[in-house]
């Protein structure tokens, strides 16, 4: 396979609001290519597809933890926040992994799991063991296991408390996640030195920014639920100062699994910003109960919650991650319609969520990824992409945990799906071998090979949203329709924006999650007797009226982009 790469001028684009232009893609090191044949991923085997990625369009990456880590939570779990995985590679590689992308005009965005460490990292065990040396107070220590009683657990599948008993120090520690993954104390001033210090470690190496994993966690208190605290808000903000001053236009993203205003609180406002950019939880589970439930009336609601943000922040939207599909963030009658529809063996379902892949939830089938991906690239925010999610990869359930979901890449159809030139048994995962995904059929090869596959759409696609600034830039505003099942909206970029080139535009755009062909009013004033063409294909559609009004057919689970002019 060979990518020729698109002529351009070397070295990163000068635009302070990169991130609202670009679409990002997240690779966990492990899962995409083995180069050494030791049958694990490593960033030798990254650097090798970066052709591949800038072929698709791709202009970030976000990489998972990739720091010295026992992996009991897929590398979640730190113990050296400051040297590489050993069978990931070297800090050598990780710098020529920073060159060879910024080459391409590709950013790197690394994680950054600041809430907790691994019970074996250095710190912790000094802890655990020296309650008055440097590192006594490191950590949330109690006699009893009874403080912050509002504070929910978020492991349901492995854990009963946030409190575990700690034989060596004969005290409890508290831990938002695993109990091997002991909490921060941010109460503590010298974590937050300590931490400010590896973010700054990281970025005089050159990553554009970091994703902050599970940051509303950082302060737990007696009266609050522990999620997004005033002095978590606090520490965000001192680590913005940091970075917007010695390290301009790097960047911020916070995990924030939260309710739609408590995740914008992460942007901050002027002029004190928080984060750049915050994922959108709570548009990602409404995407699939529209797509399932046939309506799109809490898409609209939730979409209309999440539009006042800052000017310069960004929305990450997402389908999928390397996490399950969480439904924490949907009322227990949604939940649990979409578990009946999603999740109908048991074996799908961990913790508050769904282990599994785009392309098995949404059956394979074609004309749903590819409405799931036209809302999905439509959306005021960023795009990130999942790795293999562009070739319908599937999943596999009889892994434990999120393992189901972070299988090798699938690039050929030959040993290994050409993950890894191992011995099969080798593998640090199997490859998918079900009946529908394959990876003698699903893979990188077999989609080149064939002009309309899932991958060339995505590709294509994908270059259309990059013509269009409007789609990172443009306001959103939504549009009344005639039918239950139909989601308009228009998306407005006056121009004004930081970067030069950018034209003006409005796009309306339609999607309709019938599973039938239908028709559907479009009625907005603002849009009277407007002209409307389709920008994949230019094809003229029918004009608004001297009302505002006109009249669309789609096929089933269909959707149009159109400009308005
Ligand atoms: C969020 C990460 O996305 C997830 O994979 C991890 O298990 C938790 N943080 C705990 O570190
Ligand atoms: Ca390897």
């Amino acid at each position: 396979m060979s990518f020729t790469a698109p002529i351009q001028l070397p070295g990163l684009t000068l635009d302070p609001h990169w991130y609202r232009r670009s679409l990002f893609y997240e690779v966990m090191v492990r899962s995409f290519v083995d180069s050494n044949g030791d049958g694990v991923g490593d960033l030798a085997g990254l650097i090798s597809r970066l052709d591949y990625l800038q072929w698709l369009g791709v202009d970030a990456l976000w990489i998972p933890p990739f720091f010295t880590s026992p992996l009991k939570d897929g590398g979640y779990d730190v113990t050296d926040y400051r040297s590489i995985l050993p069978e990931f590679g070297t800090l050598e590689e990780f710098k020529e992994l920073v060159t060879k992308a910024h080459e391409r005009n590709l950013r790197l965005i690394i994680d950054l799991p600041l809430n907790h460490t691994s019970d074996q990292h250095d710190w912790f065990q000094q802890s655990r063991k020296h309650p008055d040396g440097a590192y006594g107070d490191f950590y949330v220590w109690s006699d009893t296991d009874e403080k912050y009683p509002h504070v929910r657990i978020i492991f349901t599948d492995t854990e009963d408390s946030n409190w575990a008993f700690d034989s060596v120090r004969r005290q409890f520690y508290f831990h938002r996640f695993f109990s091997h993954q002991p909490d921060l104390n941010f109460d503590n001033p010298k974590v937050h030195d300590s931490i400010l210090e590896i973010v700054r470690y990281w970025l005089d190496l050159g990553v554009d920014g970091f994703r902050l994993d599970a940051v509303p966690y950082l302060y737990e208190s007696e009266e609050g639920n522990g999620e997004g605290e005033p002095p978590t808000h606090e520490f965000v903000r001192k680590l913005r100062t940091m970075v917007d001053r010695d390290y301009p236009g790097r960047i911020l993203i916070a995990e924030a699994n939260q309710w739609p205003r408590e995740v914008a609180a992460f942007f901050g406002s002027e002029p004190e910003p928080e984060c750049h950019m915050a994922f959108d939880f709570p548009v990602m589970p409404r995407i699939f109960y529209s797509l399932r439930s046939q309506r799109a009336g809490e898409l609209v609601r939730v979409l209309s919650e999440t539009t006042d943000i800052p000017a310069a922040a960004g929305w990450a939207v997402f389908l999928r991650n390397h996490d399950e599909l969480t439904l924490e963030m949907v009322s227990e009658e949604y939940r649990q319609a979409m578990y009946g529809w999603y999740a109908y063996d048991p074996r799908m379902r961990a913790n508050v969520g769904i282990r599994r892949r785009l392309a098995p939830l949404l059956d394979n089938s074609r004309a749903e990824m590819e409405l799931a991906h036209a809302l999905l690239f439509a959306l005021p925010g960023s795009p990130f992409l999942y790795y293999g999610d562009e070739i319908g990869m599937g999943d596999n359930i009889w892994l434990p945990d999120r393992d189901s979901t972070r299988t090798p890449m699938q690039w050929t159809p030959d040993r290994n799906a050409g993950f890894s030139a191992a011995d099969p048994g080798k593998l640090f995962l199997p490859v998918v071998q079900s009946l529908v995904f394959n990876y003698t059929q699903t893979n990188v090869e077999s989609h080149l090979a064939q002009s309309n596959s899932l991958l060339h759409w995505m590709r294509n696609v994908i270059h259309v949203r990059k013509s269009h600034p409007v789609f990172g830039l443009g306001t959103l505003r939504a549009v009344s329709t005639s039918h239950e099942s139909v989601l308009a909206f228009t998306r407005e970029y006056t121009g004004s924006g930081t970067s030069l080139g950018d034209q003006p535009e409005t796009l309306l755009c339609v999607f309709s999650f019938s599973h039938n062909p239908i028709a559907v009013r479009i009625e907005d004033p603002a849009l009277t007797s407007l002209h409307l063409y389709d920008i994949f294909g230019g094809s003229v559609f029918p004009s608004f009226d001297e009302e505002g009004a006109v009249t669309l057919t789609l096929g089933a689970q269909n959707f149009y982009w159109l400009h308005c002019g």
